[in-house]
């Protein structure tokens, strides 16, 4: 098969390893030069991905079989016309279109399938925040309807921050959309990615909950599983069940919640591997996300998924601006027990941008605090120099 992947950061090149494993040919699309998929698929191209007609050009020029997003930032309203073509979008274009606009998902989960969320509005205007702000109630979560990695994402905890969140909002905010959810703050427990495999012709299933820490709106350390009672699983498990099935297709979807007191709340979901499921690189499971993701958009079956080992991942980041990064401390990680990692090839660095991660995993019999600890020690090993 030919897959267009629409992307091609280090999600897009565990992707693109696992389908060439199996013979199928990958063209890998970024805006940028040997983005860290391209160094490993067939052929590429750079496009501006928001630009529709730029993608109908490659499009057309490749013919593919599949098309499989790996971000959110695409013009995903031709996708539709992808699928009348006879092209796969990857699950659906439906699910790529929906989740790259929270308001989308949002409605979808809350209104339409009444899952459980945090009380939200939305608001176009700053007058309108200070509305939305007395509804949900303080404090707040302000995001823009389309970003991610938390950009222009900020908590108002008194009305003095109403002005800065939408100022901030405005300026995080990718493509022509100027509007802001304003959800109310979820003092969860923890929170956890439940990686969903919508099969095709076989029945959905789930992998083992993932938990994971973030900071500055980018996850910093997962680890799988992830502490969670069998009351909270099933209702995710149901609730992930519900919002993949009515965005429809195949594929494996990321699903995040937030667990607290009074429950599970949905909170969004990426129609794809998701960054925390890189802890499956770690062989915690008979087959990685990515793995997952490719089977079952082939349609293959998969007969079970097992959780063969308690893991965790750690990001390396980087710390400055470079043309040419490079990385000490390989020698320090690798000689680590039960330890391993992943540099990305990012042709360039800025501050926090993700480089590498480091993965570590263990017998099921491990505290998994013991086992984020050890990835995260690993993590610190390596540096990267400009
Ligand atoms: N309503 C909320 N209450 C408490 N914490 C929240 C809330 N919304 C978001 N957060 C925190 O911010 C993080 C990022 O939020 P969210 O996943 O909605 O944004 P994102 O920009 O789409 O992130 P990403 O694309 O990296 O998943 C969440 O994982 C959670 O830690
Ligand atoms: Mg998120």
């Amino acid at each position: 098969m030919k897959i267009l992947l629409l992307g091609s950061g280090e999600l897009g090149k565990e992707f693109t390893i696992a389908a060439q494993r199996i013979g199928q040919i990958v063209i890998a699309v970024d805006s940028y030069e040997n983005a860290p998929a391209m160094q490993v698929a067939h052929d590429f191209e750079v496009i501006n991905m928001l630009d529709g007609d730029a993608l109908d050009k490659i499009v057309a020029k490749h013919q593919p079989d599949f098309i499989v997003p790996e971000i959110e930032a695409i013009r995903t309203e031709r996708f539709y016309d992808y699928e009348k073509q006879g092209i796969t979008v990857v699950p659906s274009a439906k699910a790529a279109n929906f989740t790259m606009n929270r308001k989308a998902i949002r409605d979808l989960a809350s209104k339409e399938l009444g899952l459980k969320t945090a009380k939200y509005r939305y608001a176009t205007t700053a007058e309108e925040l200070q509305k939305g702000v007395e509804a949900v109630g303080m404090p707040c979560v302000v995001k823009p309807l389309m970003s991610s990695s938390g950009k222009g994402q900020s908590t108002i905890k008194t009305e003095a921050d109403i002005e800065k969140a939408w100022n901030y909002a405005v300026k995080g905010s990718r493509g022509d959309v100027v509007e802001v959810i304003v959800e109310a703050f979820v003092k969860f427990n923890s929170e956890i990615t439940l990686l969903t495999v919508v099969q095709n012709n076989n029945p959905t299933l789930f992998c083992a909950p993932i938990g994971h820490r973030q900071e500055r709106g980018d996850y910093q350390e997962s680890w799988q599983p992830a502490k969670i009672s069998d009351k909270d699983l099933y209702e995710a498990q149901d609730m992930a069940e519900k919002v993949t099935e009515a965005l429809g297709g195949a594929g494996l979807f990321g699903v995040e919640f937030f667990l607290a007191d009074d429950g599970v709340y949905f909170s969004e979901l990426s129609p794809r591997p998701h960054d925390t499921g890189m802890v499956t690189l770690a062989g915690t499971q008979n087959f990685n996300e990515f793995e997952l993701h490719l089977r079952a958009i082939l349609s293959l079956p998969i007969f079970e998924i097992t959780l063969e080992k308690a893991g965790a991942s750690a990001v390396i980041l980087a710390s400055e601006n470079s043309t040419n990064p490079t990385y000490s401390g390989i020698e320090n990680i690798a000689s680590l027990p039960k330890t391993d990692f992943r540099i990305f090839g990012k042709p360039t660095s800025r501050p926090y941008r993700r480089m590498a991660v480091a993965l570590v995993n263990d017998t099921l019999e491990t505290p998994i605090e013991e086992v984020v600890e050890k990835a995260k020690k690993a993590a610190s090993l390596v540096t990267v120099h400009s």
